[in-house]
């Protein structure tokens, strides 16, 4: 049944589906159904569910005990989020945002397999920070329902969000998106495809800087605590404790991949070496700093 759609042909929004849950999808599951979009999250693993359930409970507890929320309206939240290991009622999503693990192989397999199921009026996000729109849609039948929806860490505190078109994205797609994000409360800025979008491809070359900072002996202490004093709200090695260090590396791999001549690096990434010994950051517990048994606490 296709819906009506307004002026600007933005498709209404009654309800939405993550695809892949943990901190990301669950800190968008949360911000969609505190703002009364309720949504389902679907993930493969158990465990990911549990920890994107416990990532929305832990936000709207804290809504509770700083008295912005009443017990019931808490409780009205978590409702309005689902978990589960299948597609079921994802026939009447009006959108789905995709956020599952940023690789260009398993981000197919997973939109084809749900374009398949949603309505052919559904538009369909991915969640991508730095794959590019157009390779996300190869396989896909309607391209033109299919855009970038890039949120940022921590979502529900973090107002920007990219909306990326592609070259076969609709009008209509582009709108619905920018409608959904200010439905919750935040910036959308609608930009071009390519490696990194905007934001990413600014941050890239800024961790890169860094990471030559940290393979020519800077102390990283010391770096965020400059960084932080020049104005930064938290400087680069606790931002990539925050995002992930798996997270940030992968995602300058591609985006140094896309722009080879800008981002070639002639020294040894301080970083990846932190991955290959699962010093991923706040996730794990160990990055540059440890955190004690709450992940979102200060480091020590
Ligand atoms: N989850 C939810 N809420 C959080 C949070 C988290 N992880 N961390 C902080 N908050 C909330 C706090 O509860 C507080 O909310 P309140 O005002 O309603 O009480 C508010 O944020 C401010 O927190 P604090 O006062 O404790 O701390 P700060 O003033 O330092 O603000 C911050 C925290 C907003 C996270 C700030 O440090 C910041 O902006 N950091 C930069 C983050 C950033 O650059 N993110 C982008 C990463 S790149 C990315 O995601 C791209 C990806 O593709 C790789």
């Amino acid at each position: 049944k296709a819906s009506k759609t307004n002026a600007r042909g933005a498709r209404p929004i009654r309800n939405a589906t993550v695809l892949g849950a943990g901190i990301m999808g669950g800190g968008i599951a949360y911000t969609s159904a505190s703002r009364g979009i309720p949504v389902r999250m679907k993930d493969i693993r158990q465990e990911q569910l549990d920890l994107g359930s416990s990532e929305a409970g832990k936000l709207v507890g804290k809504q509770v005990s700083i008295g912005r929320l009443r017990q019931e309206q808490a409780d009205a939240v978590l409702k309005a989020i689902g978990a589960q290991l299948d597609y079921a009622g994802v026939d009447t999503t009006d959108v789905v945002v995709e956020a599952v693990v940023e690789n260009l192989k398993i981000k197919h397999a997973v939109l084809s397999e749900v374009e398949a199921l949603v309505r052919p009026d559904a538009v369909i996000a991915s969640n991508t920070s730095s794959l590019r729109i157009d390779d996300l849609a190869v396989p896909l039948a309607r391209p033109e329902n299919f855009v970038g929806m890039h949120f940022f860490n921590p979502v529900p505190v973090m107002p920007l969000v990219e909306v990326i078109r592609g070259a076969r994205t609709s009008d209509a797609a582009v709108a619905t998106i920018v409608s959904y994000a200010l439905a919750l409360g935040k910036t959308p800025i609608v930009v071009k495809d390519g490696p990194g979008f905007l934001v990413n491809r600014i941050l890239t070359p800024y961790m890169q800087g860094f990471g030559q900072l940290i393979a020519h002996g800077a102390d990283f202490e010391k770096v965020d605590e400059a960084l932080e004093s020049f104005g930064w709200p938290m400087g680069p090695a606790y931002l990539n404790d925050v995002v992930g260090m798996d997270t940030g590396v992968h995602v300058a791999q591609i985006i140094c991949a896309g722009f080879p001549d800008r981002l070639r690096r002639t020294w040894k990434d301080p970083l990846g070496v932190m991955v290959e010994n699962r010093r991923f950051g706040q996730k794990n517990g160990v990055g540059f700093y440890r955190y004690e048994t709450d992940p979102k606490g200060k480091p020590r």
